[in-house]
């Protein structure tokens, strides 16, 4: 069992704990008139002290204290200080702390006379030659400033928490991380005064512009969309939701017409393929294609496989073709013979079926067509968001968009396809979209090349 200090109503008792609040415990001194001197002290009339007998370091002076060494020990001939029943009942304590509280405040202000400056002390921390109740107020000091700076940090977020709640900040972020371009930008910039700290949870708690934005940049930015939502934890609802919104006709992405310069800049690169068809437009005979200069082939050929002008280059030099059929059979060999990743390279270069590009009518001439054909251009809100939907969750899940021959296949087809074939797995979906660009590349060459044509060489 654990000793207790023999001071009445002191309950120090010898145990680590007291030990890591720095309180230390003394016998009763050996020496007969010491010891009566002690008891005396203590006040407790008859009291009975023993070998065992013990007080605590709160019923002495800091000065009787040597701590010189590893233990800590009283100094010889020190006596404790009275211990007496307080009107509380307590013992009075005697650390420097106690003895400070109960000094009386100065009566009159003491008079402050030129002193020399002092000299700085060294800024070493003697540790060691602190007592306990030096270390118990610089404990509690530290950790007093560390509340202090616990409040302040919680402060300075809030107020950042404040300032960065309106989407004007939310695109400052994404033109920072270079994940919003200037027509998207440009898009929502009419949404910047609004608080983003009003998004919350529940669907029925945002606002209509609140929902408009979102799926505006989820429509048009989605990657943005995930940022915000994923990695910077903004309160945006989950796509899911968004669809439900726009098939209900809560939200409305915007699908104006983008910036003229955006659309120069892409019309200007298409140029480089439409300039050379200019010449072929009512079809080629197999002998002009088999005597056009290398460029030139390139340039009518560029776009068979979309935005991939070097497989038109890789097969220039298998000519003459016996056929069209020759000719077709070489690209697909071509595209055969690729790794993994060079048909994912093909693929990526197709834009998505009702896209951004489409939006924004930066198409190649062909994907334009084949786009068209199915009624892209002209889908209704609600179809062209559930296709921007399905196509980012194609892409999320390949890392390339859905292809599908349009011009074999109609809208509700591709959108069911589009479902079918989300969940198969990397390979045979490879394979798949493979197997359409080739349908769409042998369509492409038989609206340059008549069909019936074959080598007059
Ligand atoms: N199918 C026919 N044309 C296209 C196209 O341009 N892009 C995609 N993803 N599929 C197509």
């Amino acid at each position: 069992m654990p000793h207790t200090c023999s001071s009445l109503n002191c309950t120090n008792r010898f145990t680590p704990e007291t030990r890591t609040r720095g309180i230390t415990f003394h016998r009763f001194p050996k020496d007969r008139v010491m010891r009566r001197k002690w008891e005396k002290a203590v006040r407790r009339g008859g009291f009975p002290s023993n070998r065992s007998t013990m007080l605590c370091s709160e019923h002495f002076r800091p000065e009787d204290f040597d701590r010189t060494g590893q233990t800590v020990r009283l100094r010889a001939g020190t006596v404790p200080v009275c211990c007496f029943k307080t009107p509380d009942n307590k013992a009075p304590r005697m650390s420097q702390t106690s003895q400070k509280a109960r000094e009386p405040l100065p009566v009159e202000p003491p008079k402050v006379e030129p002193t020399p400056a002092p000299i700085p002390e060294p800024t070493v921390d003697h540790a060691y030659a602190s007592t306990p109740n030096d270390l118990r107020i610089k404990l509690s000091e530290a950790l007093a400033r560390v509340d202090s700076l616990e409040r302040e940090k919680r402060n300075a977020r809030d107020r950042e928490r404040r300032v960065r709640n309106t989407v004007s900040c939310l695109l400052e972020d994404l033109e920072v991380k270079k994940i919003l371009n200037d027509e998207l930008k440009e898009r929502l910039d009419i949404y910047s005064d609004l608080p983003v700290h009003l998004l919350s949870k529940q669907s029925h708690q945002y606002t209509k512009e609140q929902k408009d934005f979102a799926v505006t940049l989820h429509f048009h930015g989605p990657k943005a969309y995930n940022y915000l939502r994923e990695s910077l934890h903004i309160n945006l609802p989950h796509p899911h939701t968004l669809q439900k919104w726009v098939s209900s006709g809560q939200a409305k992405p915007d699908l104006n017409q983008p910036t003229a310069s955006l659309k120069e800049d892409a019309s200007a690169k298409y140029l480089d393929v439409s300039g050379g068809q200019a010449a072929v437009n009512e079809n080629m005979e197999l002998s002009q294609v088999n005597a056009l200069p290398y460029e030139e082939f390139v340039n009518i050929f560029g776009n068979v496989v979309e935005k991939c002008p070097m497989v038109a280059a890789a097969v220039s030099s298998q000519r003459p073709f016996a056929d069209v059929d020759a000719l077709e059979a070489a690209i697909c060999d071509f595209i055969d013979a690729l790794s993994n990743s060079g048909k994912e390279g093909i693929l990526r270069c197709h834009p998505d079926l009702a896209g951004r590009d489409l939006q924004a009518g930066t198409l190649t001439r062909e994907s334009m067509s084949e786009q068209a054909n199915v009624g892209f251009n002209t889908l209704g809100i609600e179809d062209a968001y559930t296709m921007s939907c399905l196509n980012e969750e194609y892409k999320e899940r390949f890392g390339f968009p859905f292809i599908i021959c349009t011009r074999m296949s109609d809208k509700a087809r591709i959108l069911q396809e589009m479902r079918n074939r989300v969940t198969k797995g990397l390979t045979e979906e490879r394979e798949l979209a493979i197997e359409e660009v080739k349908k769409i590349c042998r369509l492409r060459v038989r609206d340059l090349v008549h069909a019936d044509a074959a080598a007059q060489v």
